[in-house]
């Protein structure tokens, strides 16, 4: 059950990974400064720093007691650029055009959509450099059961799709597409799903696997941590949605009413708000048992999927 004391459990997680971050920034130097100051502003703006946390505690669960952290180290920093890079973009003038963000104002709204463009496409490099250096450095893992034996490369594989056209550019595309009632024709339930499971879950979806993959999990294991992502990430999307409506600047950090402003297809503009919460809490239930089924003490991790149900910011 979460208390009181979970946020502080949690704020003391992301603080630990604000100072993995650091280690991890590029210097603000030479003829690409400019680009590498508007990378380190959106990476050091703040924010929940959810799914390195997540990864984390994944990796935990398979790793157990003692382990040696520094091998999830370069994926949860890798994960971040990634994320980051993503609402850098997601904020441009030629997306939702939001001029908040974690607080501060929006990478473009500081630098100019060109080098915001820049910032985000060389978060996404160095997200890649970051874990492939991680790979290449780091301690021997024991074998994979999947088709690559090798657990760095399994991850670098997850990283790279989960990121990509059948992940979270899927999603932002298909997000795009069905802005005021786009795709005629089709099942705009479908839609939704779509989008959520990959604009948002499969991120989620991936820090998880990333976890499970580098800290000894088997496949199968990987597989039930992607069914989990997937359902905490679109309950995390939909309760983004609810927080569009009702929710506030000051405690999200951005501003609210950017779905309607943009006619976007929501889970609260297609089924309602009370809907919306209703399945935000199944679908946390669902992950929470699935969760469960795994075995090992996953306390932190559930009471984390508990409290997002409830989440303001
Ligand atoms: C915002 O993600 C974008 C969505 C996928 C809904 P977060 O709510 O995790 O944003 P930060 O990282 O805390 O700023
Ligand atoms: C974006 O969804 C998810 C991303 C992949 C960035 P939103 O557009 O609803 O995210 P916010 O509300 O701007 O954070
Ligand atoms: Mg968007
Ligand atoms: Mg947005
Ligand atoms: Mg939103």
């Amino acid at each position: 059950m979460v208390d009181g004391s979970f946020e502080k459990e949690l704020t003391q997680r992301a603080d630990y990974f604000e100072e993995i971050l650091k280690d991890f920034l590029p210097g603000e130097e030479g003829f690409a400064a400019t680009v590498i100051e508007a990378m380190n502003y959106s990476l050091l703006a703040g924010g929940k720093r959810l799914r390195p946390v997540m990864m984390m505690e994944s990796f935990k669960i398979f790793a157990g007691k003692g382990c040696d952290m520094s091998v999830v180290h370069p994926f949860m920093a890798a994960m971040e650029m990634i994320h980051t890079y993503s609402l850098v973009h997601d904020d441009l003038p030629a997306m939702d055009n939001d001029e908040y963000r974690r607080g501060r104002k929006t990478t473009h709204a500081v630098y100019g959509a060109g080098m915001a463009t820049l910032a985000g496409d060389g978060l996404l490099n160095l997200a890649f450099e970051t874990a492939i250096q991680g790979a290449v450095k780091g301690k021997e893992l024991s074998s994979y059961d999947g088709d690559n034996s090798n657990r760095y490369l399994a991850a670098l594989d997850v990283l790279s799709a989960k990121a990509g056209i059948r992940g979270m550019v899927g999603g932002q595309c298909a997000d795009i597409c069905a802005e005021n009632s786009g795709f005629p024709g089709e099942d705009r339930g479908e839609v939704l799903n779509y989008i959520d499971e990959n604009k948002t879950g499969a991120l989620i979806e991936s820090s998880l696997m990333i976890g499970a993959i580098l800290g000894g999990g088997s496949q199968d294991d990987v597989r039930k941590m992607e069914r989990i992502g997937s359902n905490i990430g679109i309950a995390f999307q939909i309760q983004d949605d609810i927080l569009d409506i009702e929710g506030s600047q000051e405690e999200l950090g951005k501003p609210i009413g950017s779905d309607i402003r943009n006619g976007k297809s929501t889970y609260v503009s297609l089924y309602g708000m009370d809907k919306a919460r209703a399945r935000v809490k199944e679908l946390t239930e669902q992950a929470m048992e699935l969760l469960n089924s795994i075995g090992s003490d996953n306390s932190f991790l559930s009471d984390l999927f508990e409290y997002l149900i409830y989440r303001k910011k």
